[in-house]
């Protein structure tokens, strides 16, 4: 075989993997057996000297890699809150691997580059955010508020006659950071890769759903960021946004949510008064490796004012041409260098439409009401108000739910995880692939309720 057709080969081998793989994860242990996981060490050797021929490094990682996987992209994981991929975005992107594009700037990525302007401009109208707010394609929630944040570190830096970008954070005035005591701790990670230190902004007391209380921020005085959330981890519930935009952006602050997932309920005319005042904020952050479900990865930041992001992101050398009548993604993102993953967002998009996207928000919401209501039936305790996705049970104390966790992830008919709720030791199901039927629900409750009885059972005897 000439080079042509050895490559050939090599893709199409890719793609019966990659299609038996995805196949498979629909009805297969969620969790890998332990045969499988036994195996991973096949995979650990010193850096070797004679390279192996390429067919036989894709099913090498086929053979050994595949089965120890977790299913997570199958349609019953329900662990921390992950997407699958829709097929489309899971072929956009095989594709957009293949065009290789180093998506910097529009001159030399035309086509990579529109597909992403289309894609911001659509998130923009799906999510009701200002027309001419400034977008940027980035690799998750967690680099989405960095890039946001980092837009807002600007503003209030400039408001106050200080250019960050150019002489830092030594000797620069202080910014008050005012964060929910259950904001998510990438948010903290964000605010200390910003130079404003992961433990230094004020925590306003929340609720027992996880909302901040509007009521006890304190008075505004001076340069100052409020990072609120839509969605919080673990109940799904939103922080009050605009009563917290009415209360500080009359005194100058900058207000950025995190709406890693729930910022998709604005796409859902059912569900989108949960994001009510969501729209008056600076700033947002969220994901479409969540519940858009295209492929890792992929986040994007929105902000309201696109030169406070400009200025915060770009860069120019005599051999870029960044100062251009089109969008160069580059001005708006942490790297230079990325792949162009907008064109999975766009693919998404384009084959579900804004009704394609509602529909598989509320079907998503409506299985998590459906767990909810049989687990309560079984007589176990939810612990949050069931408000979007995400349902908290705990099967009775620490100890129980804990192992009872254990056992339905080995069991492996579903995985979820465990998290620990103001106190108390919680399984957190969060439905947000795609491809999750109400039969999956049901045979997943069936196993869930049947290893729990089984226990408390046990334990009371
Ligand atoms: C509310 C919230 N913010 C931020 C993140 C971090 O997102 P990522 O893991 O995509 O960086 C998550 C992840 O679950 C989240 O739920």
């Amino acid at each position: 075989m000439n080079d042509k057709n050895l490559s050939r080969a090599l893709l199409e081998d890719a793609a019966r993997f990659g299609i038996r793989y995805r196949e498979s994860s629909v009805d297969r242990s969620v969790a890998p057996a332990p045969e499988a996981l036994a195996k991973i060490d096949g995979f650990i050797e010193t850096l070797p000297a004679n390279g192996m021929p390429a067919k036989d490094v894709l099913s090498l990682l086929d053979k050994i890699g595949s089965p120890a996987t977790v299913a997570m992209t199958g349609p019953r994981f329900f662990g921390f809150v992950i997407g699958g991929s829709l097929p489309v975005s899971v072929a956009s992107n095989w594709l957009a691997t293949a065009w290789d594009q180093n998506v910097v700037m529009n001159e030399v990525t035309p086509a990579t580059a529109t597909l992403e302007r289309v894609a911001m401009n659509w998130l923009i109208e799906l999510f009701g955010l200002p027309d001419d707010s400034a977008a940027a394609f980035v690799t998750g929630g967690t680099v989405a508020n960095f890039t946001a944040l980092a837009a807002a570190r600007n503003r209030v830096y400039t408001d106050v006659g200080w250019d960050v970008e150019a002489d830092g954070l030594i000797g620069a005035p202080p910014v008050t950071l005012l964060v929910g005591e259950e904001a998510h701790p990438t948010l903290f990670k964000s605010l200390g890769l910003l130079g404003f230190g992961r433990d230094q902004a004020i925590r306003i007391p929340v609720d027992g759903q996880g909302r901040m209380d509007a009521a006890r921020i304190p008075a505004i005085n001076g340069p100052t960021i409020v990072c609120t959330q839509a969605g919080n981890l673990n109940t799904g519930a939103f922080d009050p946004v605009g009563d917290i935009c009415d209360a500080v952006k009359p005194r100058g602050a900058w207000v950025h949510v995190d709406g890693a997932f729930g910022l998709w309920a604005a796409a859902s005319p059912e569900l989108q008064f949960l994001c009510k005042g969501v729209q008056d904020a600076d700033s947002w952050a969220t994901d479409a490796h969540k519940w858009l479900n295209v492929p890792y990865d992929s986040g994007v930041a929105f902000v309201r004012e696109a030169q406070a992001l400009k200025s915060a992101m770009s860069i120019t050398a005599d051999y870029l041409l960044t100062e251009s009548e089109f969008r160069n993604p580059s001005d708006f993102t942490p790297e230079l260098s990325r792949r162009a993953r907008g064109v999975d967002v766009w693919a998404a998009l384009k084959s579900l439409g804004s009704e394609g996207v509602a529909e598989m928000i509320e079907r998503c919401c409506s299985n998590a009401r459906r767990f909810a209501d049989r687990l309560q039936a079984a007589g176990f305790d939810i612990l949050n108000d069931v408000v979007l996705n995400q349902v908290l049970v705990s099967f009775g104390d620490d100890a129980t739910t804990r192992a009872i966790i254990s056992e339905i992830q080995e069991d492996g008919t579903c995985w979820c995880g465990v998290t620990v709720w103001q106190g108390h030791t919680a399984m957190r199901i969060s439905v947000c692939n795609w491809s999750t039927t109400v039969d999956d629900v049901d045979a997943s409750l069936d196993a869930i309720i049947a290893i729990a009885t089984r226990t408390v059972d046990r334990s009371l005897r």
